[in-house]
């Protein structure tokens, strides 16, 4: 693949940014009356606005060229095909083999993966029913009550999420606690609130060798143990990975490991046994229908034409921002408080996937890659960080997330929720001009100097981009066509930046780094480390010393 700024769409869409730069939404709204028409895509009830960003039918055609000339569609449809889009890794990335509801046949050196993927998803439905009805019971006979669910980075973020987002269809059959943190005050806060004889910890690791989850886990055994004897671990604890023998070593019986395949990265491992505490928490057929809608987006992603391919269009929106217009980081606003941990779990996909400065061909590359991804649920967002998005100095491309039914109803609580959403994206948009200002001054009573000296604070420039994602209600089926359409987005942009998408080399060396200091903490020495470093350490020990 070639560097992608030579590809011939990527100098005229610089070109066209040049001119792009000096126009303002309202004027692209002035001049088309049936622009909010042309630019909301639909996908079964939900509308996406891209009205409100910055481009003509012009930059959507540019954009469509450079997603031509890099070839997305034919990646796209590699990775469909589970060949080893994972370069470095030699791998496929067959997320989509996970939730492959028409069971499609898909083949991994020659055998159909769906075979081994259908056999995990009946162990789920089987272990997640009888744990949910009080078949599978603790050592002592009593029912589990609390699920701890120990994993870290994909093997938790994903599944926290979902759990999160999707608690309005929970009903009282179990808790779901995650741990993640090595910091003893993630699990010890956890257990002080549980009753041994009725906890069940899933150890959710894909490597099933990373240091926070194996502490964590260790922990819990010994928390267990000194409670009910070596003999309870079988009844309470299962393994969900890919590495059968380190989970043996641990102390799991292989019999009790939920597997699934190295062709699952870490980010994308909600769909697979790693979803276990969803199918716990909510029952089995609600896991099965998010499967169904990130299936749906699946299809979605690989069948339709790329002026209506949503994936495809925000891939290329969130790269004009990035590459052409200089935007660094872009911001997910829910306007749902059970989707609080999306910004979080979107940070490891898109950050994680294409944090890079290294292309496909292992050469420097000179252009900008993945944004900063941030974000906080609205309402609270408005009350943090929005004076920044209104008339900070940046460009802040946000994505705002609206049901039009609340599963939770109070009152006429949704219904502020929801005027917020849309009052935040057009006053991001359209903003409040001089003219306007001083109309708002002169209404408050404000004249002469005192309305001068306030009149430039009371301007909103606008001119400042959105997506708004509109939905009938967050269920099942909506959230995980949501996770896979900025799934299907992310690796739209990796290909066109031409980096791999589904290795995470960058995370390593922190981690060596970190077990090499580690002993030094209390009495070896601290040997080549930087002198920053060592300075740190012997603080440290002295501050002990002295306590
Ligand atoms: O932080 C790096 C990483 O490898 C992630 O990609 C992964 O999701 C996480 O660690 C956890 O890894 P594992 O599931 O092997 O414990």
């Amino acid at each position: 693949m070639p560097d992608p700024t030579r590809l011939p769409s990527w100098s005229k869409l610089a070109a066209h940014a040049e001119i792009m730069r000096g126009v303002h939404l309202r004027e692209l709204f002035a001049r088309d009356g049936g622009r909010f028409r042309r630019f909301a895509l639909h996908f079964e009830d939900m509308l996406v606005d891209l009205s409100r960003h910055r481009i003509t039918e012009e930059t959507l055609v540019l954009l469509l060229d450079l997603a031509r000339e890099a070839e997305v569609e034919g990646w796209r449809d590699r990775m469909f095909r589970g060949e080893p889009v994972n370069v470095t890794e030699r791998r496929p990335a067959l997320h989509i083999a996970l939730r492959n509801r028409t069971n499609r046949p898909i083949r991994v050196a020659g055998e159909d993966v769906m075979t081994a993927v259908n056999a995990v998803l009946e162990r789920m439905r089987r272990f997640s029913g009888e744990v949910r009805a009080g078949v599978r019971r603790g050592a002592g006979g009593a029912p589990f009550t609390d699920v701890v669910h120990i994993g870290i980075g994909g093997s938790e973020l994903g599944p926290r999420m979902v759990c999160e987002a999707l608690a309005p269809y929970a009903d009282d059959r179990l808790r779901v606690h995650f741990v993640a943190n090595v910091d003893p005050a993630d699990l010890s806060l956890t257990l002080r609130r549980l009753d041994p004889g009725r906890t069940l910890f899933l150890v959710a690791s894909k490597s099933f060798a990373t240091q926070e989850t194996m502490s964590n886990a260790r922990s819990a055994r010994a928390w267990l143990v000194a409670r009910l004897g070596e003999e309870a671990v079988g009844r309470h604890f299962v393994a969900i990975s890919t590495h059968r023998r380190r989970v043996a070593e641990f102390g799991i019986d292989p019999a009790d490991m939920f597997e699934f395949w190295d062709w699952v990265g870490g980010r994308y491992s909600l769909w697979s046994a790693i979803g276990l505490p969803i199918a716990l928490l909510l029952g089995f057929d609600r896991f099965l229908e998010l499967l169904e809608g990130a299936h749906a987006m699946d299809r979605h992603f690989a069948e339709t034409e790329a002026v209506r391919n949503l994936p495809l269009l925000l891939g290329m929106i969130g790269i004009w921002y990035t590459d052409f217009l200089g935007a660094e980081t872009t911001a997910v606003v829910p306007y749902d408080q059970t989707l609080h941990r999306l910004p979080a779990h979107l940070q490891q996909l898109e950050m994680e996937s294409n944090g890079k400065s290294v292309d496909r061909e292992g050469r420097r590359i000179a252009y900008p890659t993945g944004p900063i991804v941030w974000g906080e649920p609205g309402t609270n967002g408005q009350h943090a960080f929005f004076q920044l998005l209104h008339q900070g100095t940046r460009l802040v491309p946000c994505d705002f997330l609206v049901a039009a039914r609340s599963r939770t109803p109070l009152g006429d609580q949704h219904e502020q929720l929801v005027a917020n959403a849309l009052a935040q994206a057009s006053a991001l948009a359209f903003g409040r001009d001089e003219t306007e200002a001083r109309a708002e001054l002169r209404a408050e009573g404000l004249a002469g100097a005192d309305l001068e000296r306030l009149l430039p604070h009371r301007v909103f420039p606008g001119n400042r981009p959105s997506t708004t994602f509109l939905y009938a209600e967050l269920t099942p089926r909506r959230l995980g066509s949501l996770i896979a359409l900025y799934e299907h987005k992310v690796f739209t942009q990796g290909i066109v930046w031409n980096i791999n998408s589904f290795d995470q080399w960058g995370v390593e060396l922190g981690k060596k780094l970190a077990t090499r200091i580690r002993p030094a903490l209390e009495d070896s020495s601290i040997g080549d480390a930087d002198p920053a470093t060592a300075g740190l350490v012997a603080h440290l020990r002295a501050l002990r010393a002295a306590s």
